[in-house]
């Protein structure tokens, strides 16, 4: 296979000295779709966050196209092409849509080139056309979530994360979410995601990791996964 894209290798980070994460190593793939999943509390987002600079590993390396990334600000993360969309979907309720997605685009100055992303935005996600000049709060949940996704994108990042997008949507739409995130990944974005929706997210990804107390109990193709007794027995309830 070529190079990985992203490449956690071995890190340990935790919370004012409390340690959450223990030795944790994943890869990603140019071009792939890769879910880590687990239960509440497993270290999902925690992995997240290192990954997209929030916190900083106290040990071990964080490498993307290559280049060590370790201890880089989220700022710079976001420069260098990854995207982090958050748990809770972090909107600001009072703005627009459009002002909303813009915000996405901070790092770019040029209002053409603004303008040229936030369209790109609109055909994908038409719905977000028709709500631009809508207050974010007025959009349902699966809305706000789309547009949560599509802030995200307005980076035009090399990898996408996406931190728990079910989280809170009816089952209804969970399964629409997750052909959103499909689509993306159609669009050419390398997506990392994790979810406490272990069947779904298994069955939109290539590959996948299990998470639980901080470490990597299990990882495989999706279908090895998605047949594994322990996941089924575990987190499928069969
Ligand atoms: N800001 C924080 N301060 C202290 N502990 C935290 C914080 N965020 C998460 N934790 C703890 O870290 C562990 C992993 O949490 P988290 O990464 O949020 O898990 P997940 O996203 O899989 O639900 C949990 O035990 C949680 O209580
Ligand atoms: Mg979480």
């Amino acid at each position: 296979m070529a190079q990985p894209l992203l490449e956690v290798n071995n890190i340990h980070c935790g919370y004012d000295g409390v340690p959450v994460i223990h030795g944790i190593s994943i890869k990603v793939f140019p071009g792939e779709l890769v879910a880590i999943v687990g239960t509440n509390g497993a270290g999902k987002t925690t992995t997240m966050k290192t990954i997209a600079g929030l916190i900083h590993p106290s040990q071990g390396t964080l490498s993307f196209r290559g280049e060590n990334i370790t201890g880089l600000s989220a700022h710079e993360t976001v420069q260098r092409g990854i995207s982090y969309v958050p748990e809770g979907r972090r909107l600001f309720s009072k703005l627009s849509v459009r002002e909303n997605l813009e915000l996405g685009a901070y790092i770019v100055k040029d209002r053409g080139e603004i303008n040229a992303r936030l369209d790109q935005a609109f055909e994908l996600f038409p719905i977000l056309k028709s709500r631009a000049d809508q207050m974010a709060e007025t959009m349902s949940g699966g809305e706000q979530q789309v547009l949560a996704i599509a802030r995200g994108l307005m980076s035009k990042p090399v990898l996408l994360m996406l931190d728990e997008m079910s989280l809170g949507l009816m089952p209804s739409m969970v399964e629409k979410m997750m052909e959103t995130i499909q689509t993306i990944h159609e669009a050419g974005v390398t997506v990392l995601l994790v979810e406490q929706m272990v069947q779904e997210a298994l069955e939109v990804a290539h590959r996948g990791y299990v998470i639980q107390t901080g470490k990597i109990v299990l990882q495989g193709t999706s279908q090895e996964l998605l047949d594994s007794h322990e996941v089924r027995k575990a987190y499928m309830g069969m």
